[in-house]
């Protein structure tokens, strides 16, 4: 996701159109260390050997994708060289410590094709490779060191394509060509290779990079700034002309959610589970050991001299392996949940307590569960009688009589003894529509009043996971709590799975929106840190059969009867009719490399051939353009993959300048999924400003919501003090939901949706394209009530008086206008609802800065 962005960031301001006027120049490539080789290739230019010019300061045409974001995504001594094929080779090292080289060509080395990592098993690292080609055998010869200590070797191999390689052999020292050299830029001497192209090759690069400096320009523009620039700027007047013979059908689905379990977004969040690590499975791995207390007994403690101990030997089930054993010499010791950072109670509401247990000194026992907080002071009190040595879930109800944000769970044997504990739980009876093992409430009711058509989840990077063990099963999170498997979820947390697929569909059927589940694409995150540098690991092709089942069975379980092996499931887990899952994603902004692509091909062949009627969602990688983008969307054209993921986090300057981004999309091409997308302003802040340069781009969704059918701004919750990414839709603490002005403007495009888009037009009475881009209007017509419904953005420091003419006119005379207005910095603005008069024409004022809803109903 942030590749190009990295790129872009170092690109200087201080470029300048030049063009060489000589037949050839000498181009030089290297890569500086300077930022510990995270720049990628850089290069320079010179007449004469003696006097180079930086392509660029600071600016690589090409960042490797290699490992984790932070310490890899390096590029060492890299090798390019024009292949016989007519194509840049560039070959390089990833770090100093793996056997793997990563390879990557270009035409004109500013795109560059996919990138690749062979893994070259005999040697210790790949340093320093080069290659050569042998017009003979038709193959390049690739060399580079190995070294360990003092001790080092040559190795060789050969590739006729740069994607299958001859087995690594060692090789002479004389084999090497050593054609790296120095050349002295500016006041730093860098080593790389130098060669003689046609200028041609030269000017382009410099061409392009002005075309860059121009971008990056008008991706800097944004409100603050305009508040400057334009401080002069009278009100404005604009006419707006809707025309109804020029109307088209857009998605019903266009607006959705994508949920992720980021920022204690599910546990501890929308989970209604109030007690953190019921399960005793968190593990100090789960935070790379970082935080000493992420152990199997992180959130609890005991009282007086109460031993706590983990065993797991007879755990309650082998995928929940741990238990705690509770040791009490004196009557009164406790074991006690602290829940996450407290446990919020409500007067007057009940609490379902459960636990398994067991007397491990064999007799029956009363244990007095308390709920009260620091000073002792009591909220609800119940009895739970332990019977026998034999595992056996127990079950009470607790009613709380005065509310408090900070509980904790006490349970007190009135026996002195040995007890075993697990899946120690407390609920809300009143979690979203009352459900069992349900949702928050206050959290679930926020989304659902987003009015989504859908819910993606459960990632995210969740989905794909760091490393292949840590990719999401659908399996393992369904049916009994106790037998779901938990995990280490990528974000530096533990998932319990209490939220699993049978939760998240149901949570879609409560609220009307349809299922979107998101499963890996045979392939972990290209971000992972497991497993050294970790990086895109594929399933092995031996278990991909396997894996794919899993996700056929997945459909099956979704939409199967009662005759299917996955329907009884289903209903054996409570949901007797099929879910009539419509949509499935493949991949989450995956890298798109032949590991990827020979996976994705081959389970949506699987799934076309079972299940046709399935609309399966690609991806195109984590950016709105780039290699992963066009290369994802040449897949997604050839094997005609009925829609694709698309991802972008952007700065306020590139949705105002990329409003036309769907215009010329393909209407006969894969439809698009928007799957994650967000403005991004310095602080990560969630204000006016990112607010309503959304609102232009969902108003730009809607303009093309016959080729862009869905789409979800992410992420969506975020607990506050456990933030990992920002900006987010929702903040919440244990007690408040905190919705933001962004929520606001996903909600207004949420509820007043249209399936039918009438074309329109905004006409300024100042005809300067700096300010026309800044106001936007989107009509569509709800197909159900007939409303039309005029979506107004206007981003001007100054408000304009905007007339409409509409020229059909079949309305009440009087509409609702909702505004949505303030300071650009306000993180909380809540619209506001007035009354609008209309007619065929009639006058609205936007004020500046502003979001209008008007909504026309229709006459009887
Ligand atoms: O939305 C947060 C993260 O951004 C998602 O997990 C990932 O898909 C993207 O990089």
């Amino acid at each position: 996701m942030k590749k190009l962005l990295l790129l872009f960031c170092f690109l200087s301001l201080q470029l300048s159109a030049q063009t060489i006027t000589q037949d050839s120049v000498y181009l030089f490539s290297y890569c500086s260390l300077k930022n510990d080789g995270k720049i990628g290739l850089q290069l320079a230019w010179s007449i004469d050997k003696n006097t180079w010019n930086s392509i660029g300061s600071d600016f690589g045409v090409l960042g490797s994708d290699y490992g984790t974001w932070g310490a890899q995504k390096r590029m060492l001594s890299p090798f390019l060289w024009l292949g016989a094929d007519g194509l840049w080779h560039c070959v390089f090292s990833v770090n100093e410590k793996d056997n793997a080289l990563a390879h990557a060509s270009s035409v004109d080395l500013i795109a560059w094709g996919r990138q690749s990592y062979p893994v070259f098993s005999g040697s210790q690292n790949c340093l320093l490779p080069e290659f050569k080609y042998d017009a003979k055998t038709q193959q390049y010869l690739i060399s580079w060191l190995s070294k360990v200590g003092d001790k080092t070797e040559v190795f060789i191999t050969s590739t006729k394509d740069f994607r299958s390689y001859g087995k690594e052999q060692k090789a002479l020292a004389s084999t090497r060509l050593n054609l790296r050299t120095e050349v002295k830029l500016g006041d730093k001497t860098e080593t790389g290779l130098v060669y003689k192209v046609p200028s041609a090759v030269v000017n382009k690069l410099l061409k392009h990079l002005d075309t860059e400096k121009e971008r990056q320009k008008l991706y800097r523009e944004n409100l603050y700034e305009d508040t400057v620039k334009l401080a002069n700027l009278k009100p404005l007047s604009a006419q707006v002309t809707v025309d109804f013979q020029k109307r088209k059908p857009i998605s019903s689905t266009l607006m959705g959610i994508f949920f992720e379990d980021l920022n204690y977004a599910a546990d501890g969040g929308l989970y209604a589970e109030l007690i953190q690590n019921r399960d005793f499975e968190y593990k100090l791995s789960e935070k790379g050991g970082n935080d000493k207390s992420w152990t199997a007994t992180k959130a609890w403690q005991t009282t007086g001299q109460a031993k706590l101990t983990i065993d797991s030997i007879r755990p309650i089930h082998y995928n929940n392996s741990h238990f705690a054993v509770l040791t009490t010499t004196q009557k009164g010791d406790a074991l006690v949940a602290e829940g996450y950072e407290g446990i919020a109670l409500k007067a007057g509401e009940a609490y379902y307590l459960s636990l398994f247990a067991k007397n491990m000194t064999g007799k029956n026992s009363k244990l007095s569960i308390q709920l009260k907080d620091a000073s002792g002071k009591v909220f609800a009190v119940g009895v739970v009688n332990v019977k026998g040595t034999i595992w056996q879930k127990y079950e009470i109800s607790l009613l709380v009589k005065e509310s408090t944000a900070n509980a904790e769970l006490s349970i007190v044997p009135e026996t002195a003894g040995q007890y075993a504990f697990d899946m120690i739980s407390l609920f809300p009876k009143n979690t979203f529509k009352g459900r069992r093992n349900g949702l928050r409430a206050d959290i679930a009711q926020a989304l659902a009043d987003l009015h989504p058509r859908f819910v993606r989840f459960p990632g995210g990077c969740v989905a794909h996971g760091n490393g292949l063990d840590n990719i999401y099963r659908w399996k393992n999170t369904i049916g009994k709590l106790e037998e779901r498997k938990p995990m280490f979820n990528l974000w530096g947390y533990h998932q319990s799975m209490g939220i699993g697929y049978g939760e998240y569909f149901q949570f879609c059927e409560d609220i009307g929106a349809q299922p979107l589940p998101v499963i890996a694409a045979g392939v972990c995150c290209q971000n992972s840190s497991v497993g050294g540098a970790g990086q895109q690991g594929g399933i092995p092709m031996e278990q991909m059969d396997s894996y794919i089942q899993d996700i056929l069975d997945l459909i099956e379980w979704a939409n199967g009867d009662l005759t299917t092996k996955w329907g009884k499931v289903r209903a054996a887990n409570g949901h007797i009719k099929p879910y009539n899952l419509k949509y499935i994603g493949i991949g989450n902004e995956d890298l798109i490399t032949d590991l990827f692509e020979e996976r994705f091909r081959m389970i949506f062949k699987a799934i076309k051939a079972k299940y046709p009627e399935i609309i399966v969602i690609g991806t195109v990688g984590p950016w709105s353009e780039g290699t992963d983008y066009v290369e994802g969307w040449k897949l997604a054209n050839e094997i005609a993959i009925p829609m694709v993921d698309e991802h972008y986090y952007q700065s306020p300057g590139w949705f105002i300048n990329n409003q036309d981004y769907y215009d010329n999309y393909d209407r006969s091409k894969s439809k698009v999924y928007l799957g994650e997308y967000a403005a991004h302003i310095g602080g990560r802040a969630n204000n006016l400003h990112t607010s309503l340069v959304e609102a232009l781009h969902l108003n730009s969704l809607e303009r093309n919501g016959d080729v862009v059918s869905m789409s979800s701004y992410a992420p969506l919750l975020a607990k506050e003090g456990h933030t990992q990414w920002k900006p987010d839709l929702i903040f919440f603490n244990n007690t408040e939901v905190k919705t933001t002005v962004d929520y606001e403007v996903q909600k207004l495009y949420g509820v007043h949706a249209g399936e039918s888009y009438i074309a329109s037009q905004v006409e300024l009475s100042d005809m300067d394209s700096y300010l026309q881009k800044r106001v936007s209007v989107s009509v569509v017509e709800d197909s159900k009530t007939k409303d039309l419904i005029i979506k107004l953005v206007n981003i001007l420091p100054t408000s304009v008086d905007t007339k409409l003419n509409l020229k059909e006119f079949d309305y009440l005379p009087e509409a609702l206008k909702i505004t949505l207005t303030g300071k650009l910095k306000d993180t909380k603005v809540l619209p506001v609802e007035s009354k609008q008069s209309v007619g065929s024409s009639f006058y609205t004022n936007l004020p500046a800065h502003s979001l209008t809803v008007i909504r026309l109903q229709r006459k009887k």
